[in-house]
């Protein structure tokens, strides 16, 4: 099983959109795959078309009690199950404070189903907090989507630093594999400046004990796509709302290019 934490604590920068898409994807070529949604926005959840209620048991029951992920997955389509989020997993982070292990909790519950798929994708919230260490924790790769901003280098030290903590703290195995840009723009000179910077940053910064030694950015450029925005507002992933448009070519050919690993 590959275990994945799609991660940047910058808001807005395409995490969802990619765990989402990605997980469509890889589920349509055959491969079993977990989405877990670790964001209290419940972002991820209401993109396949679950609806939080407070009745139904979520990824706060796991992190807060007893459930276990089958007690909590739903099936949505073939091959992919996703661990639905509620509000109610704001709170997690206080009441977890004062547990002991609770930057584990994740990673134990994992561990337990890690053989019944191929991914798993987890979708961060835009936080370093106690939902996203127990992220960090419980999978061995973190990918990065970045927004071809000029504030895209904006928090990434801490970001490394963080996931460097992780690794030496918590989760020797952690790496930062990929980074992917989302909402890219080709025609804007943008956009390639800050590709050769972040690349730069990585290459100053990178020494061989570093989890990001051999971090690529990937070949496959998410372009900026309409229908990308408009397919969460319908519950569907891009692949069932509009499986001829740029933003399903894209993340079709970034699953390949992530299965070819
Ligand atoms: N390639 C794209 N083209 C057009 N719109 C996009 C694209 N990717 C994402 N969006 C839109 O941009 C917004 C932010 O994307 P998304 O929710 O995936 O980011 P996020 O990093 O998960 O945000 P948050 O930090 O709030 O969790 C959403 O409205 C989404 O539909
Ligand atoms: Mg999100």
């Amino acid at each position: 099983m590959r275990s994945i934490a799609i991660l940047n604590q910058k808001g807005g920068v395409g995490k969802t959109t990619t765990a989402v898409n990605l997980s469509a994807a890889l589920a349509a070529t055959g491969q079993k795959i977990l989405l877990i949604d670790l964001d209290p926005q419940a972002h991820a959840t209401l993109h396949l078309g679950l609806h939080p209620a407070t009745e139904q048991k979520s990824v706060y029951d796991v992190l807060t009690g007893d459930a276990m992920l089958p007690d909590v997955w739903q099936a949505s389509g073939d091959n992919l199950h996703i661990v639905g989020s509620h509000i109610d997993l704001a709170a997690a982070e206080v009441e977890l404070v004062g547990v002991v292990g609770r930057e584990v909790i994740l990673r134990d519950k994992l561990a337990a189903v890690a053989q019944d798929f191929d991914y798993v994708f987890i979708d961060c919230p835009p936080s370093l907090g106690i939902l996203t260490l127990n992220a960090l924790a419980a999978v061995d790769e973190v990918f990065l989507p970045l927004q071809p901003h000029f504030l895209a280098l904006h928090g990434l030290s801490k970001l490394l630093q963080t996931i460097d903590l992780v690794s030496k703290r918590l989760n020797d195995r952690l790496k930062l594999s990929g980074v992917v840009y989302c909402m890219y723009e080709s025609t804007t000179r943008l956009a390639a400046e800050v590709v050769s910077d972040v690349d730069q940053f990585l290459e100053a910064t990178r020494k061989p004990s570093t989890p990001w030694a051999d971090t690529r950015t990937f070949q496959t450029r998410i372009r900026r796509n309409i229908r990308l925005a408009e397919a969460p507002s319908f519950g569907q992933s891009i692949f069932h709302y509009a499986p001829h448009s740029n933003g399903a070519a894209d993340y079709e050919q970034l699953a390949r290019e992530i299965a070819a690993r």
